[in-house]
């Protein structure tokens, strides 16, 4: 199913965070978002997943128009929608198995809930998604306590057991060390090729998105000033994106987390191939 975002645009008071835009994303396609900081990415990204409500245009995932969905409706898009955030967004004094079990949450009754009863199926299905992200011997550590590294892959573990349909992640690397930003962007990158599911991403760094993105979207004042592949980001687009006043001074690297493509993919040599994810219910 196509996400369709038509003259999306959010205010707050006069200031115009996210103005007029309108991009298709097919399904199954790995997009970066990038853009000066203030350009509208995380607005952008919130109002896909309504944590912020658009004051004009549409967002439509298929048929559906997801700008209008109220209740239980909301509930399931918001589940169909996983987002994932710079700070992780984990309970730190919870075990890294319960957090992962609080993404099936919206799938099943409050009671149940409340009485923290998990199934053994939903349980298998968590040290699948842990496994997957080779994380799983931290299962019973306080998520406080791991690694940023690690923190951002239970994030996407307790994602993945909402079963998403699209992923969204809101700059998941910018609070990591590169080997750790490679392994997350591998995760998502894994994710993305083998469930096919779609990966909307915002970066604040060019050369990631260069290497794991199959298209780019530039934004610069709430408005799209780039959509293509990382091949078409010319010189002129990325000053088009980061701003013409700057064009004499802009360094690419200046938006380098310096992943290293040779050393670190040698030492995060992957030791669970992603295979597909048995996480039997659904
Ligand atoms: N809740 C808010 N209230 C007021 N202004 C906001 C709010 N959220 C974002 N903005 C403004 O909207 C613009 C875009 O912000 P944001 O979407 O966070 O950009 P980015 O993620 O690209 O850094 C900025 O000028 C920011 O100050
Ligand atoms: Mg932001």
């Amino acid at each position: 199913m196509r996400l369709k975002l038509q003259d999306l645009t959010r205010q707050f008071g006069k200031k115009t965070a996210v103005d007029a835009v309108s991009v298709d994303i097919p399904s199954g396609q790995m997009v970066g978002v990038i853009g000066r900081s203030g350009a509208g990415k995380s607005t952008l990204l919130r109002m896909i997943n309504r944590l912020a409500d658009p004051t004009a245009g549409s967002i439509h995932f298929g048929d559906v128009e997801v700008s209008g969905l109220r209740g239980s409706a909301l509930r399931h898009w918001r589940r169909d929608c996983a987002m994932i955030f710079q700070q992780f967004n984990l309970v730190p004094r919870l075990d890294v198995m319960t957090n992962v079990l609080l993404g099936r949450l919206d799938h099943r009754s409050t009671l149940s809930s409340l009485l923290n009863l998990f199934t053994r199926e939903e349980r298998l299905m968590a040290i699948a998604a842990l496994e997957r992200l080779g994380i799983e011997q931290t299962a019973l550590q306080a998520a406080g306590t791991l690694s940023g590294g690690q923190q951002q892959r239970v994030a996407i573990a307790r994602a993945l057991m909402q079963r998403p349909k699209m992923l969204l992640a809101d700059e998941p690397i910018a609070s990591l060390d590169p080997l750790n930003a490679k392994i997350v962007m591998d995760s998502l990158r894994d994710i993305n090729r083998n469930e096919g599911i779609t990966v909307l991403t915002n970066l604040h760094t060019l050369d990631t998105a260069r290497s794991y993105c199959e298209r780019i979207i530039g934004m610069s004042q709430g408005r799209v000033v780039f959509d293509g592949t990382p091949d078409e980001l010319t010189s002129d687009a990325i000053h088009s994106i980061y701003g013409v006043e700057h064009a004499s001074q802009f360094d690419e690297t200046m938006t380098s987390t310096a992943i290293s493509t040779s050393g670190a993919t040698e030492m995060s040599a992957d030791p669970h191939p992603a295979g597909n994810l048995s996480l039997a219910p659904a």
